[in-house]
């Protein structure tokens, strides 16, 4: 419904508003968000990088497996920032700012003790400042996928070598079927 609703506004990239919302790309924040959950029951701050419409904290909203102070959605399209806002404020979601910027160029200074770093587009998102900028211990979740032309990850050790973390508190993957084709998506959640 709410996804019917919105997408009578325009779009400026080829990444639709209804393609962010396929099933597998739903599977893979429920399943997300369930492994955060098994993590921890209370974050700070939380900051999604390339937040694309908003997806992972609209579930946060709507299907709440920990408690949070605060979202932060970092994306770099315009567009899809002021979509995701408008489809946030329908469902009467608190506290969640809304950041028009590169995620290479954060400095984190809202991140506190207990923050959080999620980074489900590291397919999509050159540059590793981003997570360089993260400071040391802060909770990280990060997902890729393979099957797809631009930086493919095969396992979730290829996370892990590009993005080192200091305490690996799960790693997983999940076999997925987009619109196109039957792929991997691998999840890592840790300590920087
Ligand atoms: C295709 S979407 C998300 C894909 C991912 N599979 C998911 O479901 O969350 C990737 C998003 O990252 C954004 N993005 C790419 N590079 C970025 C950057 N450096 N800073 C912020 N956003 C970025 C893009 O604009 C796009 O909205």
């Amino acid at each position: 419904m709410i996804i019917q609703e919105f997408e009578s506004l325009h779009e400026s990239s080829g990444y639709s508003l209804q393609g962010s919302f396929t099933q597998d790309l739903i599977a893979s924040k429920v399943w997300l968000l369930q492994q955060v959950g098994k993590v921890t029951d209370h974050v700070g701050t939380v900051y999604i990088l390339g937040s694309w419409f908003g997806n992972t904290s609209l579930y946060m909203v709507l299907q709440p497996e920990f408690d949070y102070n605060k979202i932060v959605n970092v994306e770099v399209n315009a567009n899809m920032l002021k979509q995701s806002q408008q489809m946030l404020n329908h469902v009467g979601a608190k506290n969640v700012q809304h950041m028009l910027r590169d995620a290479n160029k954060l400095d984190y200074r809202q991140l506190g003790k207990n923050g959080l770093v999620i980074n489900t587009s590291l397919n999509d998102m050159p540059g590793r400042a981003w997570f360089d900028n993260i400071p040391t211990g802060t909770l990280v979740v990060m997902q890729a996928r393979d099957q797809t032309q631009e930086r493919p990850f095969h396992r979730t050790d290829d996370i892990l070598k590009l993005y080192p973390l200091s305490q690996v508190l799960y790693k997983g993957s999940l076999n997925l079927q987009d619109p196109d084709t039957d792929y991997t998506r691998f999840m890592v959640i840790g300590r920087k």
